[in-house]
């Protein structure tokens, strides 16, 4: 059975290289992983006094969060940590706690980075966050894309084929670490 995949992507910028690696993840996806990127930036900030009474725009987030299978985050680092809308994003899915939407969903983190370290301190956050989101995540191989620009090919789209092979081996680990989690 094909198995849901929702991309969190943790960069709103029009030309970020998180969302070309997430469209390159999207193509170079197995048969069985179906992929879908569930957008972020149209959500309003976290508030506790609105959680029970939330705004369409979060119902229909939670929505495609609990429809999926699985949860991919693929996002930059900012100031050693994650962007606020990637924080913002993971509180409205998992509130209020009754009605946390990421509940038992296997997760995967691929952090991208122009830089050499790849966005290691964001995707250590990330993991952290998990473990309150209740969402197992696969620990290997874990996914730290520094040099980014260098890996695209002139087109600025696609990436390399070192690239692609490792970003193949992620999704067929990530697919194992699902289907062992998912009936
Ligand atoms: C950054 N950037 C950055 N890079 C990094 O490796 N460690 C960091 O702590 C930070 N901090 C940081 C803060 C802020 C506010 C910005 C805007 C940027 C650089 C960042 O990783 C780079 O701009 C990425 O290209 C952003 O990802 P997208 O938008 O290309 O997906």
């Amino acid at each position: 059975m094909t198995k849901k995949v929702a991309i969190i992507i943790g960069s709103l910028r029009k030309e970020s290289f998180n969302r070309k690696v997430a469209k390159e993840f999207m193509r170079v996806a197995p048969k069985g992983l179906e992929l879908t990127i569930v957008e972020i930036g149209d959500l309003c900030m976290f508030s506790e006094d609105i959680e029970n009474n939330p705004p369409q725009e979060w119902i229909d987030f939670k929505g495609k969060i609990v429809e999926s299978d699985a949860i991919l985050f693929i996002s930059p680092e900012y100031n050693r940590t994650i962007p606020g809308v990637l924080k913002n994003a993971m509180e409205i899915g998992a509130r209020p706690p009754k009605n946390n939407s990421w509940k038992g969903k296997p997760g995967a983190v691929v952090t991208v980075s122009s830089g050499a370290i790849g966005g290691l301190g964001a995707n250590q956050t990330i993991r952290n966050a998990a473990v309150s989101l209740h969402i197992p995540m696969m620990q290997q191989p874990e996914a730290y894309i520094g040099g980014i620009k260098d890996r695209l090919l002139e087109d600025g789209i696609t990436v390399n084929e070192k690239t692609e092979k490792f970003l193949k081996d992620f999704l067929e680990a990530f697919e194992k670490w699902i289907n062992n989690l998912t009936d």
